[in-house]
């Protein structure tokens, strides 16, 4: 017997589009690695939204870059705590309310404390200007450049309780120029560096990472 199947009304085409990972920037400068996270984001393409931008410094530039773009932001300085724990406890707050996939941190010049670090184990990443582990710390361009080498570059690594100690995701050489102070080559590091940040947190937020001990292979 012939079967009557209903037929579905005709109608403009329908797209799925998958969910996008939702990423927390931690910043405490210029922020101009979050203005590319950010460039990036509006295509949905791309796989990963940033959904809130947390601060230490209430100065910080990039913070007015978020607002611009209608993130959410939210300022976590250390002198409104009592001490170290509080502000650690803080911080997990912060990023916690946004509910993100992962945490960038991309200029973000302090070091995480175990809370944090547990609460968001796996999924904090930090981009570092220098060829680790060469040159981790605060200092990583002025550094490169005493010491007198002809490359540096830039690194970005999964976050672990040591400084600029956890395993790397990707990195990018640059050439250092006979002329360069640490301006000049920490601002074609960072045309570099943001690059590379755009293309690893949207693979990340795309197909997650696979590690092998001290090993990373992006998905
Ligand atoms: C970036 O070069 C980043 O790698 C560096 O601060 C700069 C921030 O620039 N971070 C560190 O040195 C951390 N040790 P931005 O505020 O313009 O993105």
């Amino acid at each position: 017997m012939p079967v009557d199947h209903p037929r579905t009304p005709a109608g403009p085409p329908s797209t799925v589009v998958p969910p996008r990972a939702r990423v927390v920037v931690l910043i405490s400068g210029a922020g101009s690695n979050l203005a590319a996270l950010l460039d990036a984001h509006d295509d949905v393409a791309y796989g990963a939204r940033v959904v809130g931008v947390v601060s230490d410094n209430p100065a910080a530039g990039g913070l007015a870059i978020a607002r611009a773009a209608g993130v959410a932001t939210a300022v976590v300085a250390p002198g409104d705590f009592p001490d170290r724990a509080a502000w650690d406890a803080g911080m997990a707050e912060a990023v916690r309310v946004f509910e993100p996939a992962w945490v960038v941190s991309a200029g973000f010049m302090r070091i995480l404390g175990a809370p944090f670090l547990a609460r968001f184990e796996g999924r904090i990443v930090n981009t570092h200007p220098a060829l680790l582990p060469s040159f981790p710390g605060a200092h990583g361009v002025r550094d490169a450049l005493a010491y007198g080498v002809r490359v540096t570059g830039c690194t970005v690594h999964l976050v672990d309780a040591g400084v600029d100690t956890g395993p790397i995701i990707a990195q990018e050489a640059v050439a250092v120029a006979d002329d360069d102070d640490e301006s000049s080559l920490h601002e074609r590091i960072k045309s570099v560096e943001r690059a590379l940040l755009v293309e690893v947190v949207g693979r990340l937020a795309r197909r997650g990472l696979e590690t092998t001990g001290r090993r990373v292979r992006l998905g």
